[in-house]
């Protein structure tokens, strides 16, 4: 088992990562302190994969433990959910000082952690993802929040967790494309932070796909590792933390403007890679580079193809989403693998020319 620290003062905490851990929660909640009644909440895919065998490991383990089922899907993510939560925890007598398990991907870490951030102005919050993206992103950071209407993640918190378990072996039982949508995140771990992770992830990528579990605690750890860092600088997001938004400036604005057909990680790798081409041809990212990038998306199953969307609708997503001043939007951009910066100087009609020109860009 490996070990991060968060280091952010009186809201630090633990991020244990390794093989089988699930079931040994109860030892790591005795070890921070925890005892008696404690709620998870998950959904019905992960609770029949997980929950319900974690739940009676805990109450062997002395734990009153009460499964709080979701249904599955971002439209969970609401003020009415987090309602019938809090409902549902009133009636099992949930105190200020009984923890919340979030057992599952980025949907139910952000719901339930935006819920244990109010219930009762906030109870203790114990992360425990189960798909790649949530092991190396959502489950590390503090944001909690729900979508509401227009707003997707914007009704929120930071709330710290007291703590993250990341077993990797449950990644095991993902479907392929949740798998490679992590990966999408992983690599921009090795663009913004890390150069020889990024070549790590060149040299054993095959491995990775097969999930060789030793692979894959290496890379949930450097992954994690990376973010931590940044948010141990920056926990509300003033400034450098932006950063983990490479890839996310257009790739958002693909999400949006395909109506969201197109997938996160899938979206985010053409973001990279829109990126990668605007830094080149700024004079920064060079061309070595940028195909290695390129090709790194492709190994990993995930497109460098740009859907049939009109250039326009991803430009207006664009504008919609990010402040435009005089013609320049901001972003994050490579100067080399594993060095980024953010920078209000990238003017849209370079953005509009990469997209229109995909076909014949390198
Ligand atoms: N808080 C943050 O900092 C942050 C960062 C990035 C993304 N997010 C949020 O995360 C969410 C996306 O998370 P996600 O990609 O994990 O999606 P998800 O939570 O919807 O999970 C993807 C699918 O995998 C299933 N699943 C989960 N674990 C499984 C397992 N071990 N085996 C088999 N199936 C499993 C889920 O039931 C679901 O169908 C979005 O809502 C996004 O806004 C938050
Ligand atoms: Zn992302």
């Amino acid at each position: 088992m490996s070990k991060i620290r968060v280091r952010l003062g009186i809201n630090s905490y633990n991020i244990y990562i390794g093989s089988g851990l699930l079931m040994q929660t109860a030892r790591q909640l005795r070890e921070n302190g925890f005892a008696g009644k404690l709620a998870i909440i998950t959904n019905p895919i992960v609770k029949r994969l997980y929950g319900n065998a974690l739940k009676q490991s805990l109450t062997r383990e002395g734990f009153k433990v009460t499964v709080l089922p979701v249904p599955d899907g971002e439209e969970q993510k609401s003020l009415e959910v987090a309602g019938r939560l809090y409902n549902e925890l009133t009636d099992f007598y949930s105190e200020r000082t009984t923890p919340i398990l979030a057992l599952g991907g980025g949907v139910i870490g952000d719901l339930t952690g935006f819920v244990a951030a109010t219930y009762l102005r906030g109870v203790p919050l114990i992360q425990i993802p189960t798909t790649l993206l949530a092991q190396v992103d959502s489950s590390i950071g503090g944001k909690v929040a729900v979508n509401h209407g227009q707003l997707k993640n914007k009704i929120g918190a930071f709330y710290q967790p007291r703590l993250v378990i990341s077993d990797i072996s449950t990644l095991k039982t993902l479907p392929t494309q949740e798998f490679n949508g992590g990966l999408a995140e992983v690599i921009k771990y090795g663009v913004i932070g890390d150069k020889e992770f990024f070549a790590y992830l060149e040299t054993n990528l095959d491995r990775i796909k097969s999930l060789d579990e030793r692979l894959l605690k290496e890379i949930v750890y450097r992954s994690a590792k990376i973010k931590a860092e940044i948010v141990e600088k920056d926990e509300k997001d003033l400034g450098l933390r932006n950063i983990l938004n490479y890839g996310h400036t257009v790739g958002h604005a693909i999400e949006s403007a395909s109506d969201f057909k197109v997938e996160h990680g899938k979206a985010i790798a053409l973001g990279m890679l829109a990126a990668g081409r605007i830094s080149n041809k700024m004079g920064l990212l060079d061309k070595t580079e940028l195909v290695r990038l390129k090709s790194l998306i492709q190994r990993a199953d995930l497109t460098t193809e740009l859907p049939r969307l009109e250039v326009a609708k991803i430009i207006q997503a664009m504008k919609h989403d990010k402040k435009i001043l005089k013609g320049k939007v901001r972003f994050i951009l490579a100067k080399a693998l594993g060095s980024v910066f953010i920078t209000d100087e990238v003017s849209l009609s370079l953005v509009e020319r990469v997209l229109v020109n995909w076909n014949e860009e390198t």
